[in-house]
């Protein structure tokens, strides 16, 4: 439990031993937390709970600040259960307190937690007085959920936007301004690369909406990771440039190899890249991090994939990474395909599906080899890095 405004206390839950979340979908390096805020006023509100790991000591934590009877308003920003879990346990000690949702709140919050709830359901701009100070919401579909929102303290200036604008990181602050600044950012980076890209054109037109409010901000409360109180809006900043597909002038190239002769090719088509003076990452699927490998894309302007063809397709451990990039739908980036192949060469053509399925522009047609690279082969391929290098230069 942390004051971080008189009145207005963090609480919440830090997972330190977390290796990946959403089942095994995403990698967790340096632990993630579950912020929860509460607001103690004539009327007291709590925003958010914690995941059900969690609900045991978070109700422990809440009763030596307020017996939780006294809670007026549990507002529930977006109903995924990393914040909503310990809700069925605080209504059990609350009945009467209401339940404030948005229009998709009011359905995820009864659909994971079936019972008779006292809602209060909200849209933008809509608010609740709490005494001196009130709370005010915006609905923000699809940041994370369709029920997504968040709640806003004008005369705090305090904005909690729940998923958006968190990061994994469970630090020993509970600010970002006294955070490894390094570590800070490349959490931040990878959550919204691998968490929000899909809704890149949303998180746009909803951070453009909230805009012109002009509820002004002095701190941003995610319920990931740390609160942003110094310069708060550099996050927002980033946000914009990220969902806009701001990007180097670089390459990410990724390939798995058989025998060795997909190896080779990327590797001649990384000199040719770099003998145009364009920076490139090389990755051999399953050695590098994964989800480490979405934020490099995030990053770069162009990504290429390398796969020999097997049983007339891929070879399957390229699959995730196509399957990756497909779903979080990159913006603005180029990307091309290559590979070796013994008597069919279908992964090309998967390969080069699966990215423009991910809205990645080709700019090549894919180079294929006939079992083995050899010497003009390796030409070849250098000339085609450095056609690729020339081609993200242009972007
Ligand atoms: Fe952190 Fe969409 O839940």
């Amino acid at each position: 439990m942390t004051q971080i405004k008189p009145g207005i206390h963090w609480i919440g839950g830090i997972e330190r031993g977390l290796k990946y979340f959403h089942g095994h979908e995403l990698s967790i390096s340096r632990g993630t937390s579950y912020n929860a805020y509460l607001i103690i006023d004539e009327k007291i509100a709590l925003i958010d709970s914690v995941k059900y790991t969690h609900t045991a000591e978070f109700v422990e934590n809440l009763q030596k600040l307020i017996p939780i009877e006294k809670i007026d308003y549990f507002v529930v920003n977006h109903g995924e259960p990393d914040h909503s879990s310990a809700l069925p346990a605080l209504m059990k000690l609350n009945p009467n307190a209401q339940v404030i949702v948005s229009r998709g709140g009011e359905k995820s919050v009864s659909r994971f937690y079936p019972g008779k709830w006292n809602f209060k359901v909200v849209k933008t701009s809509d608010s609740i007085s709490l005494g001196k100070r009130s709370l005010k919401f915006f609905e923000a579909p699809m940041l994370h959920w369709p029920d997504s929102m968040f709640s806003y303290c004008p005369e705090e200036k305090m904005l909690f936007p729940n998923d958006a604008f968190g990061q994994h990181y469970a630090a020993s602050t509970r600010f970002a301004d006294e955070a490894d600044q390094c570590e800070l950012w490349q959490e931040a980076e990878k959550y919204f690369a691998n968490i929000l890209t899909p809704f890149s054109g949303q998180i746009i037109k909803k951070i453009d909406e909230f805009l012109k409010l002009n509820w002004s901000i002095e701190m941003i409360c995610p319920s990931h990771g740390l609160i942003w109180r110094k310069d708060p809006t550099a996050i927002v900043t980033k946000y914009l440039d990220w969902a806009s597909g701001k990007a180097s002038p670089t390459a990410v190239v990724i390939y798995d190899s058989i025998w060795g002769g997909t190896e080779r090719m990327a590797k001649a088509i990384c000199r040719g890249i770099e003998s145009e003076g364009i920076s490139m990452k090389l990755f051999t699927v399953g050695v590098a991090d994964f989800n480490d490998v979405m934020t490099e894309i995030l990053k770069a302007r162009g990504v290429l994939i390398g796969s020999p063809t097997l049983n007339n397709g891929l070879i399957p451990t390229i699959t995730p990474y196509l399957e990756s990039i497909r779903g979080l739908r990159f913006v603005k980036k180029v990307g091309a395909v290559f590979g070796t192949y013994g008597w069919s060469g279908e992964a090309i053509k998967r390969m080069e599906d699966s990215l423009q399925a991910g809205q990645i522009e080709l700019v090549l047609p894919g180079l294929k080899v006939n079992f083995n690279p050899v010497a003009e082969d390796l030409i070849a391929c250098e000339s085609f890095g450095a056609e690729f290098a020339r081609r993200i230069r242009k972007c």
